[in-house]
C-alpha cells in the first residue's frame, strides 16, 4: 500500500488555484441558478439515507479534484488494507478491524481478512463472542429482578453505548432503566448509587484496557457501595466488557465479554461494549444495528467516488478545512434523540484526527481536525444560531433530519421538519438590508443528511458512514487516525498532581499550577 500525503499530490495545487480563482467566490444562489441539476449532481443517495450536498461551496471542478487528489493520496489502497486487516495502526502496530464486528457470519475463507495467523484466530471469535454477549444481554432483559443497569465507561467505552442507548429509545424495552457512569467527579456515580438497590442493579464495567483511573475508581466504588449494602453476588450484579480479561478477573468480576486490541476504544460500541444498547433494544435489534453499519461498509468499500458518501464528506471536510480555512463544524441533529451525537463525534474524529504529525512522524503544514460541536435543533436555534447566520466566522452545519416521528403528538414533527428546512435555505439564501443589523449575508453551507426513520439499522448505518468519513480525511492528511497519544500527558501529570495534592510538595512546578495547589490545600 503506497500512501501520499495529500499536499505533495498534483491535485493539492490545483485545488489552490481553483480555490484562488473560483472556489472562494462561490456564490450558492448563483450556482443553483444556473445548474438545474445542482441538487441531483450534489446528493447521494447511501444505505438507510439520503445526502444533499448541493449547499456547500462546491462546485464540479472542485468535486473532481477532491476525487483526484483521494486517488493520488492512495485512499482507496488504505482503505483496503484496512478492511484486509493490514496494521494500519503503524504507531501501535495493530489492524483496524471494528468493520469485522459488523460482517455477517461468513466461512473466513470467503473473506480477505488474511493479515496474521493471531488475527485470524481472533476473527474466529467474533460470532462467538457476540453470540455469548447477546444471550447476556437476552438473559438480562427476561430478568424482571433487574431494573437498573449501570454502565461504568469513558471515552469510547461510554459515549458510543450511551448515545446509541438514547438514540434508539423508542426501541428500548421498557422496565429497564441505563444508566452511564463516566465522570471520575463522585457526584455523577453518587447521583445514580442513591436512586438503586442492590438486589436489582446490573453493573456493567466497561474499558478497553481495564486501566484507565475514571473507570477503576467507579467501579471500585460501586463495588464497595455494593458490599456495603449487603450485595454478595457479583457473579449475577457485575459484568466486565473489556479485552483485558485477567484484570477484570483479577478485580473480581467472572462474568466477562472480550474483544481485541484491533478495535479501537471510540470505534468499539460494535463489539461488547455495545452491551447496554444490547440490553436495551435486544439481540434482534442489536443485529440489525450491525447490519446497517455492515452495509455503510459495503457502500464505502464497492461504491464508485463520484457516488461514495463517506468519501465525498471526507473530502469535503479536507476542502473546507484545508481550502477555505475554516475550523470548525457544527453538527445540527433535529431529533432529540440524537442528542449526544455530536458528543459522539468529537470524540470520534478529534480523538482520531487531531493530529499535528503525519504517520511518519513529520509535523504537517496544514491543519488537520475541525473542532465539532453542536445541539439537537431546534434548541441551538435559540442559542448560537445568531453566530451561525450573522458571526464573523464561516461555519459549515450539518443538518440531521429523520422524516419519520416515533410519536403520535400532532404538529410537532411538521414543526421540527420546517425548522430544519428553513435554518438550511435561510443559512444559504440571507437576507438583504441596508440597516446593517438585520442583513443576513448568506452563502452559508450546510449538509443536509436525511434518514426515513431512525432505527437500529440506520443509526448502525449513520455512525459507520460517520467512522470512514473520518477515515478518509485522515487517510488524505496522511496521519494515523487511530492512536490517541495526546490524552497520555494530562494522565501522567494527574497522577504526579494527585501525590503533590496530598504532600503539599510545589517543589518544581510552574508557579501557576503551584499557587492553584496550595489555594485547594488550602
Ligand atoms: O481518552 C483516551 C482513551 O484511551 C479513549 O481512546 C478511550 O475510548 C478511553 O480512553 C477509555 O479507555 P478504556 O476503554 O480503555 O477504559
Amino acid at each position: 500500500m503506497t500512501r501520499t500525503r495529500g499536499d505533495r499530490t498534483p491535485a493539492w495545487s490545483q485545488l489552490q488555484a481553483h480555490y484562488q480563482t473560483v472556489g472562494q467566490g462561490l456564490a450558492l444562489k448563483e450556482a443553483f441558478a444556473h445548474d438545474a441539476q445542482r441538487f441531483a449532481r450534489f446528493s447521494q443517495e447511501a444505505p438507510y439515507l439520503f445526502a444533499d450536498l448541493s449547499k456547500n461551496l462546491l462546485d464540479a471542478q472542485a468535486q473532481d479534484l477532491l476525487l483526484q487528489l483521494a486517488q493520488q493520496a492512495g485512499v482507496f489502497e488504505h482503505r483496503d488494507a484496512m478492511f484486509a486487516g493490514q496494521a494500519i495502526n503503524n504507531t501501535e502496530q495493530r489492524a483496524v478491524g471494528h468493520a469485522l464486528l459488523r460482517n455477517p457470519p461468513i466461512p473466513p475463507a470467503d473473506r480477505a481478512w488474511t493479515a496474521t495467523e493471531e488475527i485470524a484466530n481472533e476473527r474466529a471469535l467474533v460470532h462467538p463472542t457476540l453470540d455469548a454477549m447477546l444471550a447476556f444481554a437476552e438473559t438480562v432483559r427476561a430478568d424482571a429482578g433487574i431494573t437498573d443497569v449501570v454502565n461504568i465507561g469513558i471515552g469510547g467505552s461510554d459515549l458510543g453505548p450511551q448515545m446509541a442507548v438514547l438514540a434508539l429509545d423508542a426501541f428500548a424495552l421498557s422496565g429497564k432503566r441505563l444508566h452511564f457512569v463516566s465522570n471520575v467527579d463522585g457526584h455523577e456515580l453518587a447521583a445514580v448509587l442513591k436512586h438503586l438497590k442492590v438486589e436489582s442493579t446490573l453493573f456493567l464495567i466497561a474499558s478497553k484496557t481495564f486501566t484507565t483511573i475514571e473507570t477503576m475508581t467507579n467501579a471500585r466504588s460501586a463495588k464497595a457501595w455494593f458490599t456495603a449494602q449487603g450485595g454478595t453476588d457479583t457473579a449475577r450484579h457485575f459484568a466486565a466488557l473489556t479485552t483485558n480479561v485477567a484484570a477484570a478477573k483479577a478485580f473480581g468480576i467472572s462474568t466477562t465479554f472480550g474483544f481485541w486490541d484491533w478495535v479501537g476504544g471510540r470505534y468499539s460500541v460494535w463489539s461488547a461494549i455495545g452491551l447496554p444498547l444490547a440490553i436495551a433494544i435486544g439481540a434482534a435489534g442489536f443485529r440489525d444495528f450491525l447490519a446497517g453499519a455492515h452495509a455503510m461498509d459495503e457502500h464505502f468499500r464497492t461504491a464508485p467516488p463520484e457516488e461514495n458518501l463517506p468519501l465525498r464528506l471526507g473530502l469535503l471536510d479536507v476542502w473546507y478545512r484545508n481550502f477555505h480555512g475554516f475550523t470548525s463544524r457544527s453538527i445540527a441533529p433535529y431529533h432529540s434523540a440524537l442528542r449526544r451525537f455530536p458528543a459522539y463525534l468529537q470524540q470520534l474524529e478529534m480523538e482520531s484526527n487531531g493530529k499535528r504529525v503525519d504517520a511518519s512522524g513529520e509535523a504537517l503544514p496544514f491543519g488537520t481536525s475541525r473542532v465539532l460541536w453542536g445541539e439537537p435543533g431546534t434548541n441551538g436555534q435559540h442559542a448560537y444560531y445568531q453566530m451561525l447566520h450573522q458571526g464573523t466566522d464561516v461555519v459549515p452545519v450539518e443538518f440531521i433530519a429523520v422524516k419519520k416521528a416515533r410519536h403520535s403528538l400532532p404538529t410537532h414533527h411538521e414543526l421540527l421538519l420546517s425548522n430544519v428546512l428553513a435554518q438550511a435555505q435561510a443559512l444559504m439564501v440571507g437576507k438583504v438590508d441596508a440597516g446593517g443589523h438585520k442583513h443576513f449575508p448568506g452563502n452559508r453551507p450546510s449538509t443536509f443528511l436525511l434518514l426515513d426513520d431512525l432505527t437500529p439499522a440506520s443509526l448502525g448505518a449513520l455512525i459507520a458512514l460517520q467512522e470512514h468519513r473520518v477515515f478518509v480525511s485522515g487517510s488524505i492528511w496522511g496521519i494515523n487516525s487511530f492512536d490517541q497519544w495526546g490524552v497520555e500527558l494530562g494522565k501522567v501529570l494527574a497522577k504526579d498532581v494527585q501525590a503533590r495534592l496530598a504532600s503539599g510538595d510545589t517543589s518544581g512546578l510552574d508557579a501557576s499550577t503551584a499557587g492553584l495547589l496550595a489555594r485547594l490545600r488550602g
